[in-house]
């Protein structure tokens, strides 16, 4: 059965829209992504309550959340786990677990109960070589119009990079501010690529050209985007 609903839904891609779904989360019935219009959203599913990884990830995304909400970025979380058992594993973090540092941490962003996996199928979360049973760690980056713009799926095994995913969201959205795009491990304040020329003269401009940009060759231009100013534009500060 549980691999019959898992073959009904095609996996989402980047560029399409955010599958749609209502759901019983942590803080009450969302309406997803309607809900959400206007805002970053990060949809990340995990294998279970009551496990190490799950709850190393946990505490470190609830302990970042002010951060990711200042880049206009809500967290939305899902298992295939009950409420109930949402609520009780919620509360043993908050009052028993202290790790790395992390004590006293409230969940205090949605965690939805998915025990029928539609959601979790729907977003193909289920990936069956894994586990039939249980959602994989994956991560759903959706822009405010309800778009899809990263996917990232990680094994049972790993916990995820959250310095990476905010990362990755203020890459987004340095992308869409500033019209460029974002080299390997860009960091605000590292230079950014420019679009590549649509045509020969422009590309020989921009090669003899003496000002910000810099060319390592006709299709590869980077040009200096400094970090107070992405910081300005995507923390408003
Ligand atoms: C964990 O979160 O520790 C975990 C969950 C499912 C399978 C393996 C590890």
């Amino acid at each position: 059965m549980e691999n019959t609903v898992a073959q009904t839904y095609v996996m989402p891609r980047i560029g399409e829209k955010a599958p749609e779904f209502t759901a019983v989360t942590t803080q009450g019935t969302i309406n997803f992504p309607a809900d959400y219009k206007g805002s970053w959203v990060i949809l990340f599913s995990h294998p279970a309550d009551f496990t190490p990884v799950c709850t190393s990830e946990f505490m470190t995304f609830a302990t970042m959340e002010k951060q990711f909400n200042e880049a206009n970025t809500k967290l939305v979380g899902l298992s295939v786990d009950g409420l109930y058992s949402h609520i009780a594993w919620l509360r043993t973090i908050k009052e028993k677990i202290e790790y790395k540092g992390m004590k006293d941490v409230e969940v205090t962003f949605p965690l939805i109960e998915d025990i029928t996996m539609e959601v979790a199928s729907k977003y193909g979360m289920i990936q069956p070589g894994e586990s039939n049973t249980k959602a994989v760690r994956a991560v759903f980056v959706i822009d405010p119009k309800g778009i899809i713009r990263t996917i990232i799926y990680y094994p049972l095994s790993m916990g995820r990079n959250f310095a990476e995913l905010y990362r990755v969201i203020l890459a987004l959205q340095t992308a869409d501010e500033f019209n460029v795009a974002t080299p390997a491990d860009w960091m605000p304040g590292d230079d950014v690529i420019v679009p590549t020329a649509g045509s020969c003269g422009v590309a020989k401009q921009r090669m003899e050209s003496k000002d910000e940009m810099h060319c390592y060759d006709w299709f590869f231009c980077t040009k200096k985007l400094d970090k107070e100013t992405v910081l300005k534009k995507v923390l408003k500060k």
